[in-house]
């Protein structure tokens, strides 16, 4: 059982974009009861190869939200993200709304301010959002009541958003047959993460899970819901009661053989300014690369 203040009574809305380019799945929340609603883990599209970055995704969503009249109360990341950027502060402009994510995110911001030798204008104490949340936070979206979970382990600063019945789960798991996300980024750590995803399988076995990612394994269509009970019984990586030691010793072994992510580079210096991307001393949109950085 869980102490995290669960209120399953609450049936949110979902409503789902995915996007093809980087496999990540955004969120509109709505309260059933009103207008409000939350975006989790948006998208700004990007072609790295031409340093060219647009906003495609996210007008998909600004349209939707528009077209339904709601109003958006909060812009919630589950966590910096290595493998897309957040479209976060353009939403915002358009449709108002307070960004909030961890506030691990300064050990993040600590350690690749450091990688990307960013000098000393890059506050490092999560001053660019506008809501850092810790561990059994509550907040609300119109009347619909949320909490936070600290869940680190792929990162410090992961979190999953809990709203009612349905939990954002970020990169804590994947769909079951998917099994769970990589935990060799600095600062992340298998068996943080084992310990973190038995957080989530504590939650209420019907509660709605929502995946930040899908990536179709075995050629099957494209899936982002599941539910406790569900991940429980046939996560592959975590399923079926598997150990904390069994876990550590597959996934350390399996993160050894995986590529970088493609995005990194660009994502990091994105995702952890909140979404804005740097400029140089001029003013100017500029991203970097940091030669053999990445360890
Ligand atoms: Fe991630």
């Amino acid at each position: 059982m869980t102490n995290y203040p669960v209120n399953m009574s609450v049936k949110p809305e979902v409503k789902a974009f995915f996007d093809e380019a980087t496999n990540t799945i955004t969120y509109v929340v709505k309260d059933p009861n009103s207008n409000a609603c939350a975006i989790v883990d948006s998208v700004m599209d990007i072609d790295y190869a031409a340093g060219r970055i647009s906003y495609e995704s996210a007008d998909e969503v600004i349209q939707y939200v528009k077209d339904n009249n709601l109003t958006v109360e909060w812009l919630l990341e589950t966590h910096v993200h290595a493998d897309h950027l957040s479209a976060a502060p353009y939403i915002q402009q358009e449709l108002g709304g307070k960004i909030g994510i961890g506030d691990k995110i300064t050990v993040v911001q600590d350690t690749f301010g450091k990688v990307f030798n960013e000098g000393t204008e890059f506050q490092r104490d999560g001053s660019q959002f506008d809501k850092l949340f810790q561990d059994g936070d509550e907040f609300t979206i119109g009347g619909m009541p949320a909490f936070t979970m600290h869940t680190p382990g792929h990162t410090p600063a992961c979190m999953v958003h809990v709203i009612g019945d349905a939990a954002f789960v970020g990169d804590t798991l994947f769909m079951p047959d998917g099994g769970s996300a990589r935990a060799d980024f600095p600062g992340g750590d298998a068996g943080e993460l084992y310990d973190s995803i038995q957080k989530v399988l504590a939650l209420p076995d019907e509660t709605r899970l929502f995946m930040c990612h899908d990536y179709g394994p075995n050629g099957r269509d494209i899936q982002w819901e599941t539910t406790v009970a569900e991940e429980k019984e046939h996560n592959i990586h975590v399923g079926q009661g598997k150990t904390k030691e069994e876990f550590v010793k597959f996934r350390t072994e399996r993160d050894a053989q995986l590529a970088v992510p493609k995005l990194i580079i660009p994502s990091l210096q994105v995702n952890m300014r909140a979404g804005e991307v740097p400029t140089d001393k001029d003013g100017k949109p500029m991203l970097k690369v940091p030669v053999n950085g990445l360890g």
